[in-house]
């Protein structure tokens, strides 16, 4: 009998590439978001995608933080396990309205495990940050770092990370994976499903993609003076779809009875700075992106990069891709889906 899973925020960035392989492995998908931060048009594409599967996909538009319908969810279906992935992710944001974040990203995940603990569903995946190293003395960041949040956002993940410690320790049936994941970029290359933030992009590469495509005038630089090979900030940018096996590859892990409340970073395990991935994209796309070079932009590391060890051996998955297939794909997704799910009037 084939596995059903639970995947809340299934209609996002990360969520639809995930959704898409849980579905090609044979999984029961369930999908929960409130659409706040994504678009239907995403799970039609995913259907598309995963062809004679789709049959095993279905959507509610729900918010997790609207008890009543979780439970309604859950009284309906008996889910193996549930990947949580919904979430407010902007860090610039979280500072301006921490208390929206607390009450989404906090609220929402008591909400559903409180709601999986009651119907018996005690296997969790959840979608932590390298956000929690703050920001690392060393690198490659190892799981035992001393962990730090320096902003909201990165609270809610350090607070979501503790409850699950918590709970675990509580109740010893719960097995839950923390995945703290580095920098995904990169779409399906198939250009069908990718990143679609709405408004003015936060992170380097929805930028960088928009920039591509037309949409804004340049990329401005942030720090130029950091001690790093080229002076800008190094990061380990890991493919979307690498990212998303990796999930695969914990649901998987729950199996093992052995496993309690694990963490794993997902990361590629190398640096690359905001120049390289610029020259990357540049070469893949054909297309000249205008930078502007400018200040350091506040709460930014220097240098972030993760250690695969852990995840490598205990989940046997690493990344396959590099930066010329993550610049590639993305570049397929921008040139075909320039305004991504919405037209040119309903963004901006
Ligand atoms: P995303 O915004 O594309 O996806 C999150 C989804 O959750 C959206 O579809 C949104 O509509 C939904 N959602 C938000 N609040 C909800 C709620 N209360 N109820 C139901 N649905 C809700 O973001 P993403 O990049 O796919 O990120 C997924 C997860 O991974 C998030 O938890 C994020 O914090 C985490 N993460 C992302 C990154 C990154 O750089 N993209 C890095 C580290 C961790
Ligand atoms: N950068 C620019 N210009 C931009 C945007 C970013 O130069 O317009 C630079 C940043 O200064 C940094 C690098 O590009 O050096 C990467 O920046 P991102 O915003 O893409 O990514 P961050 O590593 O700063 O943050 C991301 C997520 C956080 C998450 C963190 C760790 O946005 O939510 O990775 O997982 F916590």
């Amino acid at each position: 009998m084939s596995k059903n899973i639970l995947v809340s925020g299934g209609a996002g960035y990360i969520g639809s590439h995930t959704v898409l392989q849980l579905l090609l492995g044979g999984y029961k998908t369930v999908v929960v978001d409130n659409l706040d931060n994504s678009s239907e048009i995403s799970i039609s594409k995913v259907r598309e995608l995963a062809g004679s599967f789709s049959t095993n996909l279905s959507f509610h538009k729900v918010d997790l933080r609207d008890r009543p319908a979780l439970e309604k969810l859950f009284s309906k279906t008996k889910f193996d396990s549930v990947i949580h992935f919904a979430g407010l992710k902007a860090v610039g944001e979280s500072v301006q309205k921490p208390l929206l974040y607390y009450d989404n990203n906090l609220i929402g995940t008591i909400n559903l495990l409180e709601v999986m603990a009651a119907h018996g569903c005690k296997n969790l995946v959840f979608s932590s940050s390298a956000t929690v190293y703050g920001w690392p003395k060393e690198v490659p960041c190892t799981e035992e770092f001393p962990l730090e949040a320096t902003n909201p956002y990165g609270r809610t993940k350090l607070f979501i990370e503790e409850i699950c410690r918590d709970i675990h320790r509580s109740d010893p049936e719960w097995k839950i994976i923390l995945l703290r994941y580095f920098n995904p970029v990169g779409a399906h290359p198939s250009g069908k499903i990718g990143e679609d933030p709405r408004g003015i992009p936060n992170n380097l590469m929805p930028f960088v993609q928009q920039v591509a495509v037309g949409r804004r005038p340049a990329l401005t630089v942030y720090g130029t003076d950091y001690s790093t090979k080229d002076g800008t900030g190094v990061r380990d940018y890991i493919h979307v779809v690498d990212l998303a096996d990796g999930h695969i590859a914990a649901v998987r892990k729950l199996e093992d009875p052995k496993i309690g409340c694990e963490v794993y970073n997902l990361g590629t395990g190398k640096g690359t700075s905001v120049l390289e991935m610029v020259a990357a994209f540049e070469k893949a796309s054909g297309k000249k992106i205008p930078l502007v070079m400018a200040g350091r932009r506040p709460g930014d590391a220097a240098i972030v990069y993760a250690s695969t060890e852990k995840a490598e051996r205990e989940l046997n998955w690493n990344a396959k891709y590099g930066i010329d297939e993550m610049c590639r794909d993305q570049w397929i997704w921008a040139s075909q889906n320039p305004y991504g799910y919405g037209s040119p009037d309903s963004t901006n």
